[in-house]
């Protein structure tokens, strides 16, 4: 009898445990720099479809600054999570993200933006997914350039603002993009102005290129771009506000999600001409998946995934998304 009490016992315990390490809840944290972005907003939307699909949970948190990431990771680390993804306010947090995640044992991964280390060199041990900045760039610059032509406009009496943020490395790497395509079109370097933004929105946007235009109000054609939609919307609603006519302007961006579709929606075009639509379930279900499987199944994630884009304009912005398998 005792013999036969202490199996029972015995395998009530090994049920057990195995009950609860099967059980073990996987919770993945997903920080971004802008929550109220809709490119951002969508990632977490696919994080989360992720999450219902596979049974994890997504813990979603906001951080605009350095400050704000920090006590982000530590509450990840308090409520019990394994891993997060971050798309970080600043890449030079790198070190600093990198020391927080391991003193709270959390696997880590990151979007959109590479963390770079104190010599300003990407932190190539952190898996990372971005978008081919240079070629989205350059689609962006080519697309401009198709546009001058086809208008008709001649290169030497059209302005470029180009809206930048140069701290962030894959945002110079999308504008070079646009430069090195639109100068091998024939445009004139000297006639692009650069527009430093002081954070990635459209607000920032419009007020530095509102200061290149006011410069430059003797120049009649426009083109404009940057490293998102946010920044040729800013350029766009800056030439509105100084009176430039929408036909003598052509902005492209970058991202294609809610932003640039209201503008496309618009019943008269704006001067914003186009995006360049990349891909936020890559960046938002993938990614988290990614996590999942690394922390469910000890399986990390490659160490560098780039994802392309597709060019979108107001006349075929519906026939790409269908293409592209976003309804
Ligand atoms: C950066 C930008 C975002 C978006 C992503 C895409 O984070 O700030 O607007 O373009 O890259 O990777």
């Amino acid at each position: 009898m005792r013999v036969f009490k202490a199996a029972i016992l015995a395998g009530a315990l090994a049920a057990m445990a195995a009950g609860s390490a099967f059980a073990e809840e996987v919770k993945i944290g997903f920080i971004v720099k802008q929550p109220e972005e809709p490119w951002f907003q969508d990632e977490w939307k696919f994080a989360d479809q992720a999450g219902k699909e596979k049974g994890f949970t997504v813990v979603k948190i906001g951080a605009e600054d350095g400050e704000k990431v920090q006590s982000a990771i530590d509450n990840l680390g308090a409520q019990g999570v394994q891993g997060f993804i971050v798309c970080t306010p600043d890449v030079k947090l790198g070190p600093g993200i990198v020391a927080k995640a391991a003193a709270n044992q959390l696997k880590l991964m990151t979007v959109d933006d590479r963390l770079v280390g104190a010599d300003g060199k990407p932190l190539e041990d952190v898996p990372h997914m971005g978008i081919s900045a240079t070629k989205i760039g350059e689609t962006v610059g080519q697309a401009i350039a198709d546009e001058i032509k086809k208008r008709g406009w001649d290169m030497k009496n059209v302005g470029a603002i180009r809206v930048s943020y140069d701290q962030l490395p894959t945002a110079v790497d999308r504008v070079d993009g646009a430069i090195a395509a639109l100068t091998a079109a024939g445009f004139p370097a000297a006639n692009i102005y650069d527009a430093p933004q002081a954070k990635t929105d459209t607000e920032a946007a419009l007020n530095a290129a509102t200061t290149v235009l006011n410069k430059h109000s003797d120049v009649k054609y426009w083109v404009a771009f940057g490293l998102n939609d946010e920044a040729a919307l800013g350029a766009v609603r800056a030439s509105e506000s100084v009176g430039i006519p929408a036909d003598n302007v052509i902005a492209i961006g970058i991202g294609g999600a809610e932003s640039a579709i209201n503008e496309f929606k618009k019943p008269s075009a704006t001067g914003f001409f186009g995006s360049v639509i990349i891909s936020p379930k890559r960046h938002g279900y993938e990614t988290a998946l990614n996590m999942y499987d690394w922390i469910a199944n000890d399986k990390a994630p490659e160490k560098l995934i780039l994802t392309s884009g597709s060019l979108a304009l107001r006349g075929d912005y519906e026939k790409v998304r269908k293409d592209l398998g976003i309804q």
